[in-house]
């Protein structure tokens, strides 16, 4: 009888540590999700073609005269489909991803950067040559990962 009443108290108190330990886990990882480190911006990936500035994508010209390219990534592509930019200006390119995580990388260039659902990532570029610039993806995404491509037309 006394035996029995002893393992009752350790199972409970097993439990009872159980439940402490998945609740500090679980705390940590909420907080993680809706702090994250380093400012990144986040998006609704449900929710882009309605949030600014990805429900207007392509190049745009901000009030400082810089301009901006704003890119969204998807199985398999890229929309818009292909964006004209000034030669020798400073372009900053923003993409962000409504499905799976995808890259933006433009050939020849070190612009390289993850498309990430949730996510909103920037590089700035200037290019300093006219002609055709392909755009690849280079992170796995799928069946027509392979075949998701763009072109970036460097102009005058
Ligand atoms: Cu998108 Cu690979």
């Amino acid at each position: 009888m006394h035996l029995h009443k002893f393992e009752k108290i350790w199972l409970a108190f097993g439990i009872i540590a159980l439940i402490i330990f998945l609740s500090v886990v679980g705390v940590s990882a909420f907080h993680q999700g809706h702090t994250p480190s380093g400012g990144q911006m986040t998006i609704d990936s449900e929710k882009v073609n309605e949030t600014k500035p990805f429900n207007e994508p392509g190049l745009q010209q901000k009030e400082d005269g810089s301009y901006e390219v704003v890119m969204v990534a998807l199985t398999f592509g890229y929309k818009p489909g292909k964006v004209t930019v000034p030669v020798g200006e400073e372009v900053t390119f923003t993409i962000t991803s409504e499905d799976v995580v995808h890259s933006f990388s433009i050939v020849g260039t070190n612009v390289n950067m993850m498309a990430v659902p949730g996510q909103i990532n920037h590089k700035t570029h200037t290019f300093k040559e006219t002609g055709t610039y392909l755009v690849i993806c280079n992170e796995y995404c799928g069946n027509g990962h392979h075949f998701m491509s763009t072109e970036i037309e460097v102009v005058e």
